[in-house]
């Protein structure tokens, strides 16, 4: 129960790996506001985690609005006045080039995975500093630390995501705010097979394809949501105490080659 009496918002707690996060912090006594648009997905996660024994309130919102996010901190405050963690989890993932990038994709993709985790931050820090201590975890990605092909305005926003983090950490240092950044590698989440990623390629099942699309990776395989959570777990814990505007790579020795 490394979570007991504490507060965390997870943002985009509908599927993957902030869903998995949320189920784990439930099971580590964390009291949760998760949130996402899909209102279905959230609901049925909210009731997994009360089912562990925790308070837990989905909020449907959209991160790119603003005034959603002052909701969704409103909301923690009213149910449970106090914010002890913030995950900063939602994104998307785009692609293209520099030069086939259009102005919407590139605009889009900033706004959800960089304006919406300054602007959760901005809400939640001040109440940090009454509290005179918070943890914000922000999803970078192995991409916060190295560049990769035709993912453009993604890499773009998640190297973003790894200076913001960098750059919080050092001006909250001495307000009892840890700020730091979990980087996972390629993990495979539903929405991946909800996109026939694995589909038309020559391999006869998709176990093999998947099998063969992840050989680049040192440990021959994709990462799990839940291994995600658990290092999430670990940045947001009093297992960290001393760990402050650090990046955790998560991805199977990817970056290591
Ligand atoms: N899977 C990977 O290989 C990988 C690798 C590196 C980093 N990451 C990062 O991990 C994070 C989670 O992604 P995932 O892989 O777990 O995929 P996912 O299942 O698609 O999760 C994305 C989450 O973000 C939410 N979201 C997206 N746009 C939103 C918006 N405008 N407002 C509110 N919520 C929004 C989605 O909820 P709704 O659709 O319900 O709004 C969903 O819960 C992302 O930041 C991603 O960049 C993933």
């Amino acid at each position: 129960m490394r979570l007991k009496n504490k507060t965390a918002i997870i943002t985009g707690a509908t599927s993957g790996i902030g869903k998995a996060t949320a189920l784990l912090f439930a099971d580590e006594g964390a009291d949760l506001v998760l949130t996402g648009r899909r209102i279905g997905l959230g609901k049925t996660v909210e009731a997994e985690c009360r089912q562990r024994g925790v308070r837990c309130v989905f909020v449907e919102a959209d991160h790119t609005k603003l005034e959603d996010c002052q909701r969704v901190v409103d909301v923690a405050l009213k149910e449970f006045n106090q914010i002890d963690i913030l995950f900063n989890n939602a994104g998307i993932v785009t692609k293209g080039t520099a030069d086939t990038t259009p102005e919407d994709v590139w605009r889009n993709t900033f706004e959800i995975n960089v304006t919406a985790v300054w602007h959760m931050c901005k809400l939640v820090i001040p109440q940090m500093k009454k509290q005179g201590k918070g943890v914000i975890v922000n999803n970078g990605s192995d991409w916060s630390v190295v560049a990769g092909r035709d993912a453009f305005p993604y890499i773009m926003s998640k190297g973003a995501v790894g200076m913001m983090t960098k750059a919080m950490a050092l001006d909250y240092a001495r307000e009892g705010i840890r700020v730091n950044a979990v980087c996972p590698g390629d993990t495979l989440v539903d929405r991946w097979i909800e996109k026939g990623y694995f589909e038309g390629s020559d391999s006869v099942t998709v176990e093999e394809a998947m099998k063969e699309s992840s050989e680049y990776i040192p440990m021959g395989r994709f990462g799990r949501p839940e291994e995600i959570a658990k290092t999430v777990l670990f940045l947001a814990s009093d297992d960290s105490t001393f760990v402050t505007g650090h990046l955790l790579l998560v991805d199977g020795g990817n970056t290591a080659q």
